[in-house]
């Protein structure tokens, strides 16, 4: 079963390049989570690890690219958000490679509760300066 399912209710942004990237990020997420948790080989796995967080360096990027763009007063506060994330990412990522860390059930979850609140407390509040 998909770790977590994109719906406009409760992950609608209203902006258009957002919600297709979401929808995107979701997709690699549940694809690494199927691999991790269903005993695919430690190869595959850090291969979609890698294209996951590759993929989402790139999102948060364009996100506060548009946000700088639209002179948005929330962006330093979302940004340090991106930024945690990343360096959680990017520990992870080191230690899997190292051999020191798997990627688990665990990190599935704390991935798909960082999504359930971030976007709803950080990317829908930034529709309408995005959209002017
Ligand atoms: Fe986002
Ligand atoms: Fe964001």
């Amino acid at each position: 079963m998909a770790l977590i399912t994109w719906t406009a209710s409760q992950y609608g942004t209203n902006v258009g390049f957002a919600d297709d990237e979401h929808k995107i990020l979701f997709g690699k997420l549940n694809n690494l989570y199927d691999l991790a948790t269903g005993g695919a080989e430690r190869s595959a796995i850090g291969a979609q690890l890698d294209d996951l967080i590759a993929y989402v360096v790139g999102h948060f990027a364009h996100e506060e690219k548009e946000m700088i763009a639209k002179g948005y007063g929330g962006y330093e506060r979302h940004k340090a958000e991106h930024d945690a994330l990343v360096g959680i990412c990017a520990g992870l990522q080191t230690k899997f490679h190292a051999g020191e860390a798997e990627v688990d059930d665990g990190v599935g979850q704390l991935v798909k509760g960082w999504l359930d609140s971030h976007i709803p407390a950080f990317d829908m509040p930034y529709a309408d300066a995005l959209n002017s």
